[in-house]
């Protein structure tokens, strides 16, 4: 790797700069994070760095401070990097031409839209949902929520009508910004349709903007549903104005995003402005080695924590050029991904091994005429690396020159975790490696006892308090406590598991509670299980994870159905369509066993242990069957067994 050059005060060089300041973090957290904090714009500063009691739980950073974190984005640096690239777009066609925003492009849209939001009657912590596909606009609507001090909440365009209304009610979110429709490849999803089929079950919804970028019909209903450029217009008619960005408390909520749990409804993750702020920039510049004028390409959808994180906000707080990019990376062909960067002279790429993956098994033709010479860094996210995609990614894409750093990190964590320092700290295949400063890691048993020194695996826990950690879940702060604080008394618990090498370094080994990771999403095995029990004839299922060459896990679900099967493709395939329409395609098992019954103990419970040994072909050794009420189902479930 090329020299570095520290462009941040806080911007670590060496390893041992790297021992320094993790150290610094740990033992004085209020001198540190104060340090890194004062390189942002306050409109107040805080009284104190940090409180925080995991038994309450509460958390607060930068305690009584204001500032805004849309203007931390984008109004800092005009004077300085105002011509430079804020985003760079690229759509879905590579025959469209693509779109660069500068910083002062960029501030002109938010202030705008910013207007735009106000006129329709959104205010300070109003929830704004947002369901738009990966174009500029969405990024503009997520800094005019910030600017204006709504709570923005990112929709994933994967999700059906009902998840959409679910999340709605939960948010109460009265103003809902879309688009006409958004491209995926050969395909196009009708976002507008799908609100419209969400809305009848939420008569709150006061607004809908809908942004036109296919310009296919849309019903627009009158007094309702406004269009975005109509919007735009009436702002403009009244010349250019800058918006006063409001002044936010450093702890007032930016963001809701709803993620996957162990139990059946997602939960509203809510992360909160000034500590989120400080710690995704100080990741992004540290994490990446980001050096001023570096085109980072992210390749996560807006609507999960990567997106937010470092595709818009850490990348923007640090000055970044961030490149954003409608498509899917093997559409119109497998070399998509490797034209953006060569397109672009992207430095820093960012993606899930899912992708990779997916790409290696078209061979090295997709990337015979592409110059990726331009890239220093690489990055994986969402779901453990396995070796060979690590070796590809190092040898195919980097060409041995570009460190990759394997960050761990979760929607809870606001920012990586876990993750080597590119360049700096040292890589080591399928390992995330080393804490991040301020994080103090510590693996227990299932007992909660601390396990000590090296070569030991246990259940991950993180016992500091970092600046990013989610502060509640919506509406439901006893949630938090139970999912998080509750499992280990004084302890952030983060659902993984994970190995400590004979050198302290970390190896995530995957989750221990049922949430699944299916090409680096997350979804919750009794979220699907809702689902097909609401189709007709279900009596009950079961849903787990089994080993997936492409999507890392693939979801395997076993189903009693109340009649004898006659027609099991044909039932498997309407179940399918009710996973889609209650969840969304992302959710879709990929095998349906139906079975008579499932092995359950006696006081009811589904064992789950069991399930997962069959769906991953492992009937060799199954453990202790006796405390089954019907040990005799294990040889149908394993007779019928779906490849
Ligand atoms: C998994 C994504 C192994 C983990 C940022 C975690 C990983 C869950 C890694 C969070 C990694 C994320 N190696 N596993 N580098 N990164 N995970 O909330 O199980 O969508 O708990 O956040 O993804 O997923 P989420």
């Amino acid at each position: 790797m090329e020299q570095t050059t520290r462009h941040y005060p806080y911007q670590v060089l060496t390893a041992e700069e790297y021992e320094i300041a993790y150290r610094k973090s740990i033992d004085d957290p209020e001198a540190f994070w104060g340090d890194v904090a004062s390189h942002f714009a306050w409109r107040r500063k805080w009284d104190n760095v940090v409180t925080s009691d995991f038994t309450v739980p509460r958390t607060e950073w930068f305690g009584n401070a204001r500032l805004n974190i849309a203007e931390n984005c984008l109004d800092r640096h005009l004077n300085t990097i105002g011509n430079r690239p804020a985003i760079i777009w690229e759509p879905n066609d590579p025959d469209t031409h693509y779109r660069s925003l500068t910083y002062k492009e960029l501030y002109k849209k938010v202030c705008q839209f910013s207007y735009v939001l106000r006129n329709n009657g959104v205010k300070k912590g109003d929830r704004v949902c947002i369901y738009m596909g990966m174009i500029p606009e969405l990024a503009v609507a997520m800094l005019a929520c910030a600017r204006i001090g709504a709570v923005h909440t990112v929709i994933f365009g994967g999700f059906s009508a009902q998840s959409i209304a679910d999340r709605l009610q939960d948010a109460k979110a009265e103003i809902i910004v879309t688009a006409d429709g958004a491209y995926r490849g050969p395909k196009s999803i009708p976002l507008k349709d799908v609100i419209d089929d969400a809305l009848p079950v939420c008569p709150f919804v006061k607004r809908v903007i809908v942004c036109t970028h296919l310009r296919n019909p849309v019903s627009m209903i009158k007094g309702r549903d406004v269009w975005w450029e109509d919007e735009i217009k009436k702002v403009e008619t009244q010349g250019w104005k800058h918006y006063a960005a409001e002044e936010m408390d450093a702890e007032d909520p930016l963001f809701i995003l709803y993620t996957s749990g162990s139990t059946g409804k997602p939960k509203g993750v809510v992360h909160s402005t000034a500590g989120y702020m400080v710690y995704t920039c100080y990741s992004f510049v540290n994490v990446f080695n980001y050096q001023p004028g570096d085109v980072f390409f992210c390749t996560a959808d807006m609507g999960w924590i990567t997106g937010h994180s470092y595709l818009l906000y850490g990348a923007l707080l640090s000055g970044a050029t961030s490149l954003m990019y409608e498509g899917i990376p093997t559409w119109p062909d497998a070399g998509r991904m490797w034209n953006i960067v060569d397109k672009h002279k992207v430095n820093i790429l960012y993606t899930a091994p899912t992708a990779l993956r997916s790409l290696m098994s078209f061979g090295r033709e997709p990337l015979a005429d592409k110059d990726l010479s331009s890239l220093k860094v690489l990055g994986t996210v969402g779901e453990p690396i396995n070796d060979e995609a690590w070796q590809w990614y190092y040898k195919e894409i980097g060409k041995e020159r570009c460190p990759i750093v394997d960050t761990w990190w979760q929607t809870e964590t606001g920012g990586i975790m876990i993750s080597n320092m590119a360049g700096i700290t040292p890589a080591k295949p399928t390992y995330a490696t080393l804490p991040m400063p301020g994080v103090e890691l510590v693996l227990v048993n299932e007992k909660g006892h601390v396990l000590p020194g090296n070569d030991v695996s246990g259940i991950l826990c993180i016992r500091s308090a970092w600046p990013s950690l989610l502060r509640t879940t919506y509406n439901d702060h006893e949630k938090y406590y139970r999912n998080y604080f509750a499992p280990y008394p004084g302890m952030y618990f983060t659902g993984d598991g994970a190995y400590r090498d004979e050198n302290g370094l970390y190896r995530i080994t995957g989750r221990i509670d049922d949430v699944l990771n299916v090409s680096g999403h997350r979804i919750g095995s009794a979220e699907v299980e809702n689902a097909i029990n609401m189709h007709t004839g279900v009596t009950e299922s079961a849903v787990v994870g089994y080993p997936h060459e492409i999507k890392g896990e693939g979801i395997y679900a076993y189903v009693v159905y109340e009649k004898p099967v006659t027609d099991a493709d044909l039932i498997r395939r309407d179940i399918l369509q009710t996973v889609s329409r209650v969840i969304g395609p992302i959710a879709r098992p990929d095998k349906v066993q139906f079975v008579s019954a499932l092995p359950k103990t006696r006081s009811g419970k589904i064992m789950r242990r069991i399930l997962r040994k069959i769906a991953e072909s492992d009937t060799t050794n199954l453990g202790d069957l006796t405390t089954l009420t019907d040990p005799t189902i294990v040889d149908e479930l394993t007779a019928g067994r779906i490849e």
